[in-house]
Order: C-alpha cells, then structure tokens, then sequence
C-alpha cells in the first residue's frame, strides 16, 4: 500500500493512556480499525480498512454510526445475544439468574504502545445490567500490517454465568459482493482451495474434531470484496484463528446485505460455567487487511509469522532426511546407519527418525503397538538413540526424532497403567482410531506425562536437535474422567489450553530444539500452534502434483520456512503416480526442502541430480525461505501451468519455479511476467537445477526488473510434469 506510513503515536512508549473518548483506533501501518465507544452505548464498528489520516468526519456519518438499539442493523463491535439482534452474536450468557440475553456498552479503553512496532489496545464492556465484563484485546503489529483481537469475560454475579458462545473477533463490512475463499480437505489432501461468493443467509467453517482440526477445513479464509480475490489488486481481509482445537468461522450475509465474519472457539457442545472473578480467554483471532489484493496479505502474514509466530523465524531450516517413507517400521540399527551414511553423501543437514524406534514388551513394529512406551527398542537399536544421534553427529549431520505423546496404543504399558487417561465417554466403548486412543490432555498429570516424555527423549542424547511431533488421530466420543461431571463441555477448551501448557514448558526448556508440527500430515497448520514449532509436515501426500496445490494453499498463509516439503520415490507410496526426480525437487524447493525415501534407491544419474539439488538449495534457501513470495500463476486454475516467485528483501536476487502439470501443445511456450522485482535494476539469469544443462535461450542474459516484470519471459516448458528453476542474481 503507498499511504503514508508514520504513525500517529497516541501513547508514550510504555506508559498506559486511559481515554473514555469516542473513537479508538487501532492502526498499523496501512490499516486502520476504527471504534466508536461512547459510554454507556454499544461499541460499534466504524471502519476496518486501508488507514485513514482524518476520521473526525466519522462523526456526521449517519450510515455507519448507528444509534444504541442493539438491533441486527447497527455495526456493533462485539454483539450479544439480547435486544433485537437476530443474527449469530458474538456472544451468548446465561447469567446467574437464568437471564439469558446481554446487552454489552462500552466502558473505557486502554492503549499502550508496547514498542515501536506493537501497540495494545484493551477496550472494556460491560453488560448494561449485570456485572459481566468484556475486554477486547488487539494488538497492533505496525510494519506487517496484522491486527490480532482476542477476548476476555469475567464476571462478579452471585452464582455462575453460562458462556454459551464467546468469538474471537466480529467483523461487519459492507460491500456489493463478498467472495470467500476457504481451504477444505482431508487426510492427504489438505488445503483445497475453493471461492465462492457469499449469498444472503450463513456460510459456516468449521471443525468438531478437537484434536487435528486443520484437516478437513481450516480456519484460515480470505474474504475479497466487489469480485474474486486477485492477486495484485482489489481489498481483501484474512483472518485465522491461531487455535489447534473447533472452531467456527461464520459468514453471514443479512437482510440489509451486511457481511458478518464472526470466528472463534466452537460453541459446540462447549457451554463453560464461570464461578464470580473466574476469567474465560478466547484464542487470537489474526486479522490483516489489502488493498492490493492476496499477495500483500501473504507478505503481511508471513512477515508476522516469521517475527512474531514461529519458532527461530529469522534463521534458515536444515536439509532433512526423515526415515518414515523410507523404512517405516520396518529397520534396524544398521539400516539407519546405512540411511545416515547415504543421507551424508547428499549433503543432508538433519537425520530423522521416524516413528517405530520404542516399545519392549509392546513393541512398535506396526501401528497397533507400543505408543505411550517411550523406551528405545532394544531389539531394533541395541545400542540406543544416544548411538544414532553421535553416528549422525560424526558424519557431519544433526539428528532428530519422532514422538507422538498424546496418543497410546491399547497394546502397551501406559494404556494398562493409566486406562483413566484415556479419552472417554462414561461407559461406551472406546473407539480406535489409527489402533490408538487419545490421552486426555485436560488433565494436568497427562500434562506431566506429555511433557516428560518429550524431556525424557531428549534426555536419551544431547545430539538430538529436532524433534517431530505427531498426533495421528482425532478427539471422538469426548469426555474427560478427570473433569467434574457438570464440567465435561470444558473439555475441547481444556484439552488445547492443556497442549499450549505443554508446549510453554517444552519451550522454556528446550529453547533451541527445533520442532515439527504434524498430525496426520498437515492436520494441524494453524498459528495457534506453529507459534511453538519451527515448521509443520504439509502433507502425507508427498505426490509433488499434489503437492503444488497443497503447499500453495498453505503458503498463502504460512510461511515457506515452515513448510516441510520432502522429495520422496517414485512411483509415489500415497498415489502410485510416477513423476521425474526434477520435477519432485523443483516442488519440494519451493518450502523446507527434505527427502524422505531410502537413498540408496537412488542411483547413476539421479543421485548425481540429488546431490546438485541438495547443494543448490542450500545456495538458493535464503531468498526462498526468508525472502517474499509472489505467486505468479496458481495450480488451481486449471490451464495445467503454475509459478511462483520468491525474491530477496532488498530485491537484489530471486528465484523462479515454473511448472507445466500436463501435456501442451508443442508449439505453446509458458509466458510469465514476474512481479515483486526492483524495475531499475538488472538481474543475470541463470537455469538451475537442470537435467545435464540447459537449453534455454535465456540462460546467462541479463535483463532488466521491468522487462521481466512487464514483457515478462516465455519458458519453452509444455511436457507433462516439465518444470524450470530459474536463479536470478543482481548485476
Ligand atoms: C503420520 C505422519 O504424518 C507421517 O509423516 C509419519 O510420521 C507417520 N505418522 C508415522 O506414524
């Protein structure tokens, strides 16, 4: 966005400002949200959009500013069920006395200018009756243009409150047409991007599976207004919900064709009783807005991310050999030395051990054994993890390991030892899933055990530096046998905050360590938990066709770094599709890069080309993982072509990925025109990452940023599953 960027300090650093003014504003750089709260009256919401420099005008815009009715037509900030608001409110009380509605004004407000790039903004509620309050929490993140919102109630009434219903954040906008773009899918198919346009009545997002919630949707969406998300135009709004547990995202379109996005906690099956001074907090919702369509928000988010929501989010990721796709359960010592060995040879940087090294008497040689039996096996690796973990240090490697510490086998000790910790709705079966049950992590003695096992793997070798985190099923039949009978719809709540209670101590304890974040594949992309990871696995489908689709979805939010995409064989473990090595590296490129098959399959030639692409990527991951990402063409738009672009901060390199998914006429070359490159300067380009050299005429020139960026390049890639990788390098 080009407005003027300086700020208007409204605090000094550090010192708090309380105002009972009638507006607030929360800005950052380009963005302003701006409140109306006069006391006594409803908070309403004047302006969510580019940054405006003069709001006083706010105060004779008679559209907006409605008066205190509480009724569906006004803009309240946060509404609640009461009054004559028909639609979803953001929240709904039952309050001591059995009164089921609110009606919610505003108090006074708090802004506080944390540093020079973070401002927060505390606005408080009240009911106009009762003693039941609402804080609204923002934070304002100036230079990556995100504003987080979370609430916080509490109360003071004699006896408990009911919270039925608590969003995170509630945004009204008003447009002629409102496209939503939302990511459905399912185990091995994550992040299917749709768009669809919003027509008058609800549109709900959501997720009931407690545990993997990131499956089959996300809660992560855009929201484009007057005609579909473009690229590098048009007013766009993102939002995520940085929560690992339900959620639901609500689009609701009303009669007078407002648009109502309201997103939080699911309030299904979820009704939380609060004693008098007990505090509910809701989880972050992440918000940023763009005027210059999708690819700012993307800049926004994984700017966010990379400073403030992933772990070492300055700092590159290692190369990765994981052992899963290679050996699966099926190993010994040797063939993990004979792994590390050949992981070596290819310039790896990280070993992996996937799952299958632990159990005795139960041990893990499938998937129907040995999980919550955290001892290595010592049939399989007589000499120990401390062993692996020096042989890999020797050869120059880091070494990482597999855990999955909420769930336990049927088939193991822990499950005869502590079957209360399971999961568990009163007398009913239990169900497996995936052979296993889910430890019931509200609990906070399964929040000790969680944590010490990751403390005890970590104990069995100071050369372990990466630990993947696994949760392989999802939560079902729910019930807690430590939670109080009224208190078992606390679970879903009291499962997540359990998790992040775990992953604080891992955190404080084990602050360099880095930390896969995967469930079933990508089951768990979400910022509530990537704040305590350094990456998360995209998918189990390592196909790269797929893989293109998925991982696009996933950057649009998340950051590349974070994206853990491995080169596995061919054909393909998940979809028996044969693609060529090039084409497999140039997608898994694109993220974290890895490998995950047995090298030794890999011989002649096609070593030869892993070894290169390893070292290339090496070279090339600065600008890839810490660098801005342009999508240039998208793999959903079914012309069989798509690209990306990622270029340097200081714009002086970037790198070019392109790839033509099916067969094209002969004659047809791929035209692309660059973007996010400095016009006046002028950059050599070079293809990288060829089988045997290239042919391309383009190869070695130089050409200015504004050619490639307006006249663009023609790339002669039209054979299926063909793809070009080009490096492009200031002169
Ligand atoms: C599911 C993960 O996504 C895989 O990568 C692998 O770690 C298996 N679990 C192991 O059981």
């Amino acid at each position: 966005m080009k407005i003027n960027k300086k700020l208007t300090i409204f605090a000094m650093i550090g010192s708090a400002l309380v105002a009972n003014a009638a507006q607030i504003k929360v800005e950052t750089g380009d963005v302003s949200l701006i409140m109306d709260g006069e006391p006594g009256s409803a908070l309403n919401l004047l302006y969510f959009g580019e940054k405006l420099a003069n709001t006083s005008e706010f105060a004779y815009a008679w559209h907006i500013t409605q008066p205190d009715t509480q009724d569906e037509y006004g803009r309240e900030l946060y509404p609640a069920y009461g009054g004559r608001f028909f639609l979803n409110p953001a929240l709904k009380l039952t309050h001591a006395d059995g009164v089921m509605t609110t009606q919610l004004v505003y108090r006074s407000h708090e802004q506080k200018v944390i540093d020079d790039n973070l401002t927060e903004t505390v606005v408080h509620l009240q009911d106009k009756l009762y003693d039941a309050r609402v804080d609204l929490h923002f934070v304002a993140y100036k230079d990556e243009d995100v504003i987080t919102q979370s609430v916080v109630f509490s109360h003071g009434e004699k006896g408990d409150v009911t919270v039925e219903n608590i969003a995170s954040s509630y945004i009204t906008l008003k447009a002629a047409d409102y496209y939503l773009t939302h990511f459905h899918g399912t185990w091995a198919r994550e992040m299917q991007l749709t768009e669809e346009r919003l027509t008058p009545g609800v549109k709900v997002v959501e997720s009931k599976k407690g545990v993997r919630t990131a499956q089959s949707d996300n809660s992560a969406f855009l929201v484009s207004l007057d005609g579909p998300t473009r690229e590098y135009s048009g007013e766009v709004y993102a939002g995520a919900l940085a929560w690992t547990g339900n959620y639901k995202m609500q689009f609701e379109v009303d009669e007078a064709g407002l648009l109502h996005i309201s997103g939080g906690i699911n309030p299904f099956a979820s009704a939380i009783s609060l004693a008098a001074g007990e505090e509910f907090v809701t989880p972050e919702m992440v918000l940023t807005y763009s005027n210059e369509g999708r690819s700012e928000i993307t800049h926004n988010l994984h700017d966010w991310a990379r400073r403030y929501n992933l772990a070492h989010g300055d700092e590159v990721r290692p190369v990765v050999l994981n052992s899963w796709e290679g050996a699966y359960f099926d190993f010994d010592e040797k063939v993990i030395t004979d792994m590390i060995d050949d992981a070596a040879a290819f310039g790896v940087e990280m070993f992996v051990l996937d799952d299958g090294w632990f159990g005795n008497e139960f041990p893990r040689n499938g998937d129907n054994a040995g999980l919550g039996d955290w001892q290595v096996n010592k049939k399989k690796l007589p000499h120990g993890i401390g062993y692996l973990a020096d042989y890999a240090v020797s050869k120059g490697m880091k070494f990482g390991i597999w855990i999955e510490p909420e769930m336990v086998n049927p088939d193991s000790k822990l499950a005869r030892r502590h079957p209360e910790w399971i999961v568990q709705s009163g007398k009913r079966d239990l169900l497996p899933m995936r052979n296993q049950h889910l430890l019931d992590l509200s609990n906070p003695e399964v929040q000790d055990f969680v944590f010490e096992t990751f403390d005890n793997v970590l104990k069995m070798s100071p050369n372990i530096s990466y630990v993947k985190w696994d949760a392989n099923r999802h939560a079902d039949n729910v019930g807690s046998t430590y939670l109080a009978a009224d208190e078992q719809s606390r679970f879903w709540y009291d499962y997540i905050r359990g998790l992040y209670s775990v992953y604080e101590r891992i955190r404080a304890k084990y602050p360099d360590v880095l930390i896969q974040l995967c469930s079933s594949g990508g089951g768990r992309v979400d910022f509530g938990a990537l704040k305590y990871h350094d990456e998360f696995w995209a998918s189990d489908n390592t196909n790269a066709l797929d893989r293109l689709c998925i991982q696009y979805s996933e950057n649009i939010f998340f950051p590349a770094m974070a994206t853990a995409a491995h080169v596995s064989t061919s054909p393909n473990h998940q979809t028996g599709m044969m693609l060529p090595l090039k084409f497999r590296f140039d997608v898994a490129m694109m993220g974290r890069l890895g490998m995950e098959l047995q090298p030794k399959q890999l011989v002649g030639d096609e070593r030869e080309f892993a070894f290169n692409a390893v070292k290339l990527y090496k070279e090339l991951r600065p600008v890839i993982q810490l660098g801005d990402l342009y999508r240039i063409d998208s793999p959903y738009d079914g012309d069989g072509y798509c690209s990306d672009v990622y270029v340097s901060k200081d714009r002086s390199e970037a790198v070019v990925f392109a790839f033509s998914t099916t067969y094209h006429n002969r004659t047809q070359s791929y035209d692309i025109k660059l973007h996010g490159l400095d016009p006046a300067k002028n950059y050599l380009l070079r293809e990288v990452n060829t089988t045997g050299g290239s042919w391309y005429p383009g190869n070695g020139k130089v050409y200015s940023g504004e050619f490639l960026m307006k006249a663009g390049l023609s790339l002669p890639i039209g054979g299926a599953f063909t793809s070009m990788v080009l490096h492009l390098t200031e002169q």
